[in-house]
C-alpha cells in the first residue's frame, strides 16, 4: 500500500487532499496544529474503510516533523508521497508588519516545506524513491498590496522546488509545485470556522472557466503528480487557477 503524508491536512485543501488520497488507496498520515479538526478527518477516512493517522505537529518545528515522519513510516511501513500543504498568511502594510509575523509566515510556509521535505526524503530514499508536491500559490507570481511575507514565502517555495528536484533526482524523488489560484475553502473548515460560500457573478467571471476553484481541483493535480503517470515530470510548477492569471483586466474608469 502506498503511503502519503499531508501537512495541514485537517481543513481546507489539505482535508480534500487527505480524503482523495485515501479514496485512491493510499494510507494517509496527516499533521496539523488543529487537533480536533485533524481527528475528525481521520474518523471520516476510517468510516470509508481507509487507513489514516493524525499527529498534532507544527511544520516549523524540527522535533515535531521528525516525530511525525518517523511514526508514519513505522505505522505504515514506508513513505511514498509528501504534500507540503500547510500554509498561513499575515498581511498588513510592509512598513508596519511586525517582524514576528514575517518570521512566522516564512517559518511555516517556507522553512516548514524544506523541513518536511528533507525528513521525508531520507525516508523515501530508503524505500527506492517517491514524490514531493509543494503547494505554492499564484501569489508567487503576482500580488495584491500588503502581502509581502506570503508572496515571498510562496516565491521561495518555487525556487526550493527546482532546487530539491535537482538534488533529490538521483534518489528517484521527484519534486513539483502546484500553485492554486482562488480556491474556496470556507465549507472545508471544522466546526465554527465553517460557513457556506457565496460567490457573485463577478467572482465567477474573473475566471475564464466561469467558476471559483474547489479543493478537489488541487487534490486531483497532486494525485497525478504523486503518481507514476507523472514519472517524467520534476521541478515544475503547475498553476491551477481557472485561468485567472492569464486573463488581462483593465482598471475600471
Ligand atoms: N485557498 C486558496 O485560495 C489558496 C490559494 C493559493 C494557495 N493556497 C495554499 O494552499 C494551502 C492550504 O490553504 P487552505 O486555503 O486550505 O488553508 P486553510 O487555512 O483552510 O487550511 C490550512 C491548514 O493548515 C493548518 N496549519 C496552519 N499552520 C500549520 C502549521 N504550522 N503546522 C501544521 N499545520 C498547520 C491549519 O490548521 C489548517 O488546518 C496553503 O499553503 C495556502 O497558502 C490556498
Amino acid at each position: 500500500m502506498k503511503v502519503a503524508a499531508i501537512t495541514g491536512g485537517a481543513q481546507g485543501i489539505g482535508r480534500a487532499l487527505a480524503m482523495r488520497f485515501a479514496e485512491q488507496g493510499y494510507a494517509v498520515s496527516i499533521c496539523d496544529v488543529d487537533k480536533d479538526a485533524g481527528f475528525e478527518v481521520i474518523r471520516a477516512i476510517r468510516r470509508m474503510n481507509g487507513k489514516a493517522m493524525f499527529l498534532a505537529a507544527d511544520v516549523a518545528k524540527e522535533d515535531d516533523v521528525e516525530r511525525w515522519i518517523r511514526l508514519t513510516a513505522e505505522e505504515f511501513g514506508g513513505l511514498h508521497a509528501l504534500v507540503n500543504n500547510a500554509g498561513i498568511g499575515r498581511s498588513g502594510p510592509m512598513t508596519e508588519l511586525p517582524m514576528a509575523d514575517w518570521d512566522r509566515v516564512i517559518g511555516v510556509n517556507l522553512r516548514g516545506t524544506f523541513l518536511c521535505s528533507r525528513v521525508a526524503a531520507r525516508e523515501m530514499a530508503r524505500d527506492g524513491g517517491g514524490a514531493i508536491v509543494n503547494i505554492a500559490s499564484t501569489r508567487a507570481l503576482m500580488s495584491e498590496p500588503d502581502t509581502e511575507a506570503y508572496a515571498a514565502s510562496k516565491g521561495g517555495i518555487l525556487a526550493l522546488t527546482h532546487a530539491m528536484a535537482v538534488s533529490l533526482g538521483p534518489q528517484r524523488i521527484r519534486v513539483n509545485a502546484v500553485s492554486p489560484g482562488w480556491i474556496e475553502v470556507r465549507d472545508w473548515q471544522y466546526g465554527e470556522r465553517a460557513s457556506i460560500p457565496i460567490h457573485s457573478e463577478r467572482d465567477r467571471l474573473q475566471h475564464p472557466v466561469g467558476r471559483v476553484g474547489r479543493p478537489d481541483d488541487i487534490a486531483e493535480a497532486c494525485l497525478y503528480l504523486a503518481s507514476e503517470k507523472a514519472g517524467f515530470i520534476t521541478g515544475q510548477n503547475l498553476v491551477i487557477d481557472g485561468g485567472m492569471t492569464v486573463k488581462m483586466i483593465y482598471a475600471e474608469e
